[in-house]
């Protein structure tokens, strides 16, 4: 079988380039693509958006429930000037009477001119994008990744802490089915960070992902509880158990409410950690928290929108900043 298609290496040019996987990113990438986000940031707050992307077409093909990924993208559109469409469920398109995933996406690009795809298996997004001649976003491959979600929370820790070297951060929860924490976790690796990884024996972060990070020279540590990292850690990552992803619903019901974030956990935590979660929670972070300071959840998906908007642009070829900053 030919090797799956995983994308070009950005370095530093996102024009035309399919979003598949953060192996396409390296640190100077990334800082080119936030420089963007930066201003972008600041053009929205000041004046609601621009048009930038005037004329520009994108199309939202979600094969999985969403409501953060596929309306941020949505907005970060529409505020940059350019107009989305999509099926408003795929029942309602031919994906329904068996059409392959190939030719439904080789359809869209003929209207289109970038198209983001949320699919439940891995790696479908990257076949998909093989046979379009336009840009493919990942919005989310199964239990893969979830590159621009990971883009997403980097932004959020930078933005919200002020670096990520030196960093410690916990990721709790289904670190197993969660692309979320994959895709982080290697975007990660590209920093001077500490990984704690909190999970049920049966949610472990997969050995693959523990094992690239260790290439890189990162230092993992797993365990069963947040008590022994939680006084140290300076971002706290919170996942849902992805009940979605398990044969055995038995065991997700065993599992779905092993932990949650209350006000009486976060008292042992510092006083300037933040609390992340890529949404949706059903339960592992108490409501009581949104309103400790520390709660930064919201913002982050605010920041989703302020990233995609950066991605978006520079991918179709534009820039809201002047040319020598562009680099
Ligand atoms: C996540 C996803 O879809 O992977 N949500 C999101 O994109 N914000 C997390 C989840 O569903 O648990």
């Amino acid at each position: 079988m030919a090797e799956l298609y995983k994308g070009e290496s950005i370095n530093s040019d996102y024009c035309g380039r399919d979003i598949l996987s953060v192996d396409q990113f390296d640190r100077r990438s990334v800082d080119m693509l936030f420089r963007e986000v930066d201003a972008t940031a600041t053009l929205v707050e000041t004046e609601g958006g621009t048009d930038l992307l005037r004329r520009k077409f994108i199309a939202n093909i979600f094969f999985e429930p969403s409501t953060r990924t596929d309306f941020s993208f949505r907005f970060a559109a529409l505020r940059h000037g350019a107009s989305v469409e999509g099926p408003h469920g795929i029942q309602f398109s031919s994906v329904s009477k068996g059409e392959s995933l190939q030719d439904t996406v080789r359809s869209f690009e003929q209207y289109a001119d970038l198209t983001v795809i949320r699919h439940p298996q891995i790696g479908a997004v990257a076949v998909a994008a093989a046979v379009s001649e336009k840009p493919v976003i990942n919005g989310g491959d199964g239990a893969g990744e979830h590159p621009t979600q990971a883009l997403l929370d980097l932004y959020t820790i930078r933005r919200k802490l002020g670096a990520i070297d030196g960093k410690k951060i916990t990721m709790i929860g289904d670190l197993k089915n969660g692309r979320t924490v994959h895709s982080l976790a290697k975007l990660l690796s590209l920093y001077d960070v500490e990984i704690n990884y909190v999970s049920p024996q049966e949610l472990q972060m997969p050995e693959e992902y523990v094992a690239a990070l260790s290439a890189r020279g990162v230092s993992q540590d797993s365990m069963r509880t947040l008590d022994g990292p939680l006084p140290e850690t300076d971002v706290l990552y919170v996942t849902r158990v992805q009940g979605e992803r398990f044969l055995d619903q038995a065991e997700y019901h065993r599992l779905k409410d092993i932990y949650r974030i209350t006000p009486e956990v976060l008292e042992k935590a510092k006083s300037d950690m933040i609390v992340m979660h890529p949404l949706p929670r059903v339960g592992e972070i108490a409501t009581e928290v949104d309103t400790d300071p520390r709660a930064a959840y919201f913002d982050q998906m605010k920041y989703g929108m302020y990233v995609r908007m950066g991605l978006l642009a520079l991918v179709l070829g534009r820039s809201v900043l002047p040319p020598a900053l562009q680099k």
